[in-house]
């Protein structure tokens, strides 16, 4: 069976660890291309040095031509600035969506069947844009910010609680901003829900409110608590290891439940916006959105994300895009 092709549009920080987590786990071939001249040829040359290290055949090549996109069965679209300290990601709107509305003029040109996965922020305003440009199904254009969300999220549980991150299981739903949206009731250690296990670590209810609350805000704000932390620019790691477990359900249709920022027509009572949302990914992109009965609480949380998420886009077509 012929490999799979992946083309990473942008070769910075995230896209340097996408190549490399790629091809170690032999995805497909991967080609890189950026706009800044031999720099896709220099990183993917030295992570295909490492091929007999880290026992992968897969082909990693760097380009600043489209037409060496051409075949690519995923696209992954990093191109962008990042945020610096002080910086929101909304702030980013003028400048990424530029280079969106470019970057998705080529992937129309050069990989027209390709399922596309958004990255560079602001998230859902980008997967918008980029859908709207390309004029791609909606099942072939999506966002990652939920994996990462709720990793971030995960992670937070399993400190405190001192369990395995393996046994956490944790959801963000919304846009991928400070209105995010952690679903405190679906956390969980092993279906042990994340509360009664804080209950009973603290054997009082309200301390456990108390710290679950400060677990969601911390997962709010924690890209902003890297950003601030490295100072020129924003989190890397975690953003490609998130995508490359999207890319991996997409590549071997895993038809793993995922958050994912995708177009609602009318689910979660939200009709004709892209944002995340509980969703399943395997060969054909986006296969279903899987709804989730929300509390009345959850629902108005959701809904104010998915409000600042229509204001951007407002804000976005405006500027004429
Ligand atoms: P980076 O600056 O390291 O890399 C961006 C790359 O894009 C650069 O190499 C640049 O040359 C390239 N580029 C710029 N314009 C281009 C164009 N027109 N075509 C092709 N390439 C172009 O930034 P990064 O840290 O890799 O972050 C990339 C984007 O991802 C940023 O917008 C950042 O805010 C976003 N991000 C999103 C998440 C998420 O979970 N969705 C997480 C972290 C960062
Ligand atoms: C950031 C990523 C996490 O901007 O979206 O920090």
């Amino acid at each position: 069976m012929a490999r799979k092709k992946i083309a990473l549009i942008g070769g910075g920080q995230i896209g340097g660890v996408l190549a490399q987590l790629i091809a170690m786990r032999q995805l497909g071939d991967v080609v890189m291309y950026d706009i800044v001249e031999d720099l896709p040829q220099g990183k993917t040359l030295d992570i295909a040095e490492a091929a007999r290290v880290d026992g992968f055949d897969v082909s990693v090549t760097g380009t600043n031509s489209y037409k060496d996109i051409a075949g690519s069965d995923l696209v992954i679209v990093t191109a962008g600035l990042p945020r610096k300290p002080g910086m929101s990601r909304d702030d980013l709107l003028t400048t990424n969506a530029k280079i969106i509305k470019a970057v998705a003029e080529g992937v129309k040109e050069y990989a027209p069947n390709s399922i596309v996965m958004i990255i560079s922020n602001p998230l859902d305003a980008m997967v918008t844009l980029f859908k709207k440009v390309s004029g791609f199904p909606a099942n072939r254009v999506l966002g990652q910010a939920g994996v990462l969300d709720s990793s971030r999220f995960a992670t937070f549980i399993a400190w405190e609680l001192g369990v395995s991150v393996k046994d956490v299981n944790a959801m963000v739903l919304g846009g991928h901003g400070d209105t995010m949206v952690p679903l405190v009731r679906y956390a969980n250690v092993n279906g042990i829900p994340a509360m009664e296990m804080l209950e009973r670590k603290y054997k009082d209810k309200a301390k456990a409110v108390e710290v679950m609350n400060a677990m969601v805000e911390r997962t709010k704000m924690a890209g902003g608590e890297v950003v601030k932390l490295l100072k020129t620019g924003s989190a890397f790691y975690s953003p490609a290891s998130s995508a490359v477990a999207m890319a991996q359900s997409i590549l071997l249709d895993e038809k793993r439940l995922f958050p994912a920022c995708a177009l609602l027509n009318g689910e979660f009572g939200i009709n004709g916006y892209y944002v995340g949302v509980t969703t399943v990914l395997g060969a054909n992109g986006v296969e279903r959105v899987v709804e989730l009965s929300l509390s009345a609480e959850e629902q108005a949380a959701l809904d104010n994300s998915v409000n600042a998420v229509k204001k951007l886009v407002e804000d976005m077509e405006r500027l004429g895009f």
